[in-house]
């Protein structure tokens, strides 16, 4: 991935984008907010004291300024991907018109592949709208920032109160739709109630949560106290019962166009193949929570859709996403799924990724970046299908068709 720009580079789009009046209109703008765990948090345990955070190197190594965010990941995490994701694959040409994200009526002026890294580059720039939301705990969140939206995901917490104990001060979801109110009402005193409401309700959601329902919590210790009060089957209704809760809140807030993820395989993930693969595989275990909780979860939106009488929630199938790549990976351009590109141990899926662990030179070769993350490269693969897979893959339609029925609207 090239997205070096002289500065020449970034002053001439710069004067483009001015030319082109692109920095005012704010009120087109489509606001991002993002809810969920370590999958979608860009930063925000960077600020708390917890055990659970990405902000010391290798993390960010393939970032834009290669430095660690708190993103899990070695470069952009699956909401930037989703903010610049149209940028990437719409430039074909010199001087190709595309739209920028998820900006209704901004355009760009690029030149082959510049005014993509020119974007990325200039992400402390503030050039128009087209960065990923902060962290909702950073200090720099303020004034028209919060007009792009806020990202409030915090990594470690699970649907459940308990899930992520052991990781301390983390941003439970319960606390995170408190944020959001609180947002609202900080955005209120800026731009007023009536122009927040509409943001809001214009605004693309996305929730990514569940998977430590399961790793760190029913199976984080053999006899867990959830494992102990739920068998399986069970654990997974009482689940979906309180994301249904959770997800109905947030409508009530506001939210009208929600992306739902499901969980990965989470039993292929290199730290359940180190350390509960079954025959050398993938853990059978996990793979049946996985293959329990996914199609009730879309059973959930699309109940909670009928109750409604508007598809505001769109199940994003996740499991399959990442089976493609797990069970073909060369594919996808993949050497492996089965080993973390940074760790150490069997599949190098032990322990955390430090400064200490085996680090791969190429991380577009693996699936996974560190024992449970998928790599920028995987985030990618998966965007993708979120903006253009078939209903297989996104239940009722994917990303391209809601914008463009929302931008007809
Ligand atoms: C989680 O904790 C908060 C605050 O104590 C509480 O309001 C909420 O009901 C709890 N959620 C569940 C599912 O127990
Ligand atoms: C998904 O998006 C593509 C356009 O990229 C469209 O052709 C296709 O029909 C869409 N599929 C569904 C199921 O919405």
């Amino acid at each position: 991935m090239s997205i070096a720009a002289s500065p020449f580079n970034v002053w001439i789009i710069f004067v483009l984008v001015l030319a082109m009046g692109a920095i005012s209109p704010i009120a087109e703008a489509r606001a991002f907010f993002i809810f969920g765990d370590s999958l979608v948090d860009s930063g925000n345990n960077n600020y708390l004291a917890t055990t659970a955070r990405a902000d010391s190197p290798p993390y960010g190594v393939d970032y834009p300024t290669r430095r660690p965010t708190g993103r899990f990941s070695n470069g952009l995490n699956i909401p930037d991907i989703i903010i610049f994701g149209l940028v990437y694959t719409g430039v074909v040409n010199s001087y190709t018109e595309v739209k920028v994200g998820l900006h209704r009526h901004r355009k760009w002026l690029c030149q082959s592949w510049s005014c993509v890294g020119v974007d990325l580059v200039s992400s402390g720039q503030q050039i128009g709208q087209s960065q990923p939301p902060l962290p909702y705990l950073s200090p720099q969140l303020t004034g028209q920032r919060l007009l792009v939206g806020a990202n409030f995901a915090s990594a470690g917490i699970g649907i459940l109160n308990d899930t992520g104990v052991q990781f301390l001060n983390i941003i439970r979801m319960f606390r995170q739709l408190d944020y959001f109110e609180e947002y609202q009402r900080r955005l209120s005193a800026i731009v007023g109630p009536q122009q927040t409401r509409q943001l809001v309700n214009q605004a693309l959601v996305l929730v990514t949560v569940g998977g430590n329902d399961f790793v760190n919590n029913y199976y984080l210790v053999p006899f867990s106290a959830r494992s102990r009060q739920f068998a399986l089957p069970d654990y997974v209704k009482y689940l979906i019962s309180e994301y249904s809760k959770l997800l109905m809140r947030l409508y009530k807030l506001g939210a009208r166009r929600v992306l739902v993820t499901g969980t990965g395989p989470m039993g292929c993930v290199p730290a359940e193949l180190a350390t509960r693969g079954t025959n050398g595989g993938c853990s059978a275990e996990l793979q049946r929570a996985a293959a329990l909780y996914n199609p009730q979860l879309l059973n959930m939106l699309q109940g909670l859709n009928k109750k409604i009488g508007k598809n505001v929630f769109i199940g994003v199938n996740t499991q399959q996403m990442h089976t493609d790549f797990i069970s073909n990976p060369q594919t996808f351009g993949f050497t492996t799924s089965q080993a973390a590109c940074c760790g150490q141990g069997p599949n190098n899926g032990l322990g955390l990724c430090t400064r200490l662990s085996n680090l791969c030179p190429n991380r577009d070769l693996y699936a996974f970046w560190d024992a449970f993350h998928p790599s920028e490269k995987a985030c990618r693969i998966i965007v993708q299908q979120i903006m253009s897979g078939s209903a297989n893959y996104m239940t009722p339609m994917n990303l391209s068709t809601i914008m463009a029925l929302d931008s007809m609207s």
